[in-house]
């Protein structure tokens, strides 16, 4: 393999590769799969979504699969902020001295987002952090921010002036208008987006006549997605200068390819671990044979084929 192929730079990301698991697919690297495989051969890790103190999550069941997606209704569940700085990083570092970490943070309210970014920063074990403004799965914080503009604006310059670490923002989908939504983040000092998180959905089972999921509603991922977010790091790459970490219905190199033709530079593959738990490790083992296909020599030089004008181009 020729490692500078799929070399990726990021603000704070040095990535031999552009595949990370998404944030809540493998815990704090103390999930079997991430035990079990080397987490070397990944682009980065990104850390479960971390609040100020322990949560529990919603009622179960939190997680519904379906051969067409998954609908997750987890609720951020983790230890909170001290446990994951004072157990779970020093763990995962000692073990893994070079990998690049992104730490996921969230909160009721921009104090606890703050706080949360603020202990994860100083605990000097992390490269960048990603706040998760989308998740859809809890009353306060989340989605709930990430829908308003302005939230987004003032939430991430609070947490860029209180962090010494590259900050990308986690994007929700169920918006009207995403460009809007990056451009707010691009304001308040962002260095990357993350996009796109789960659309806001609802399964009902036709046996039980129950909801799918015990929060009624959650968050709908898998291949499904995919459309919808290559559209939307699409129109967010032709208006914003920031760089767009791609998630959304990822379980290919193809799918890799695509994400970058759409203006990703780099991908996060959560769904696809349902079905196949080492998706991250097959999909970077063929993300050469991949760009050999298509006599590409880089990722870097697939960056910079991305399109502009296509909208252009209808009549
Ligand atoms: C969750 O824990 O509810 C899923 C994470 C997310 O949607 O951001």
């Amino acid at each position: 393999m020729n490692e500078q192929r799929l070399a990726v730079e990021l603000p704070g990301l040095t990535l031999k590769n552009p595949v990370m698991p998404a944030s809540g697919s493998f815990g704090f690297g103390d999930g079997r799969i991430a035990l079990e495989n080397d987490l070397n051969q990944l682009g980065a890790v990104v850390l479960k979504t971390t609040t100020k103190n322990a949560r529990t999550g919603n009622p179960q069941p939190q997680i519904a699969q379906f051969p067409e997606g998954v609908l997750n209704s987890v609720g951020l569940t983790n230890p909170g902020v001290k446990a994951v700085v004072q157990q779970k990083l020093p763990a995962l570092r000692t073990k893994y001295p070079d990998l690049p970490l992104i730490g996921s943070v969230a909160g009721e309210s921009v104090e606890d987002y703050m706080i949360v970014a603020q202990q994860l920063a100083e605990s000097g074990l992390l490269q960048a952090l990603e706040l998760n403004v989308s998740c859809p799965n809890v009353a306060e914080g989340g989605m709930q921010f990430g829908v308003d503009p302005r939230t987004i604006t003032k939430l991430t310059s609070l947490v860029k002036q209180q962090v010494d670490l590259p900050v990308y923002v986690k994007l929700s989908p169920n918006v009207t208008d995403i460009v809007e939504c990056a451009q707010a983040a691009a304001l308040g000092g962002a260095d990357g987006l993350t996009m796109i998180n789960t659309v806001y959905g609802m399964r009902i089972d036709p046996v039980t006549r129950r909801p799918a999921v015990g929060n009624v509603m959650g968050g709908w991922s898998g291949p499904s997605l995919k459309p919808l977010a290559i559209r939307m790091i699409y129109q967010v790459a032709q208006q914003v200068a920031l760089p767009i970490i791609g998630v959304g219905g990822i379980s290919s190199a193809a799918d890799v390819i695509e994400m970058y033709l759409a203006g990703a530079s780099a991908v996060q593959v959560g769904t696809a671990q349902f079905s196949d738990p080492l998706a991250c490790w097959h999909i970077i083992a063929d993300l050469e044979e991949e760009l050999d296909k298509l006599q590409l020599t880089s990722l870097t030089e697939l960056r910079n084929e991305v399109k502009e004008g296509f909208l252009n181009e209808r009549r």
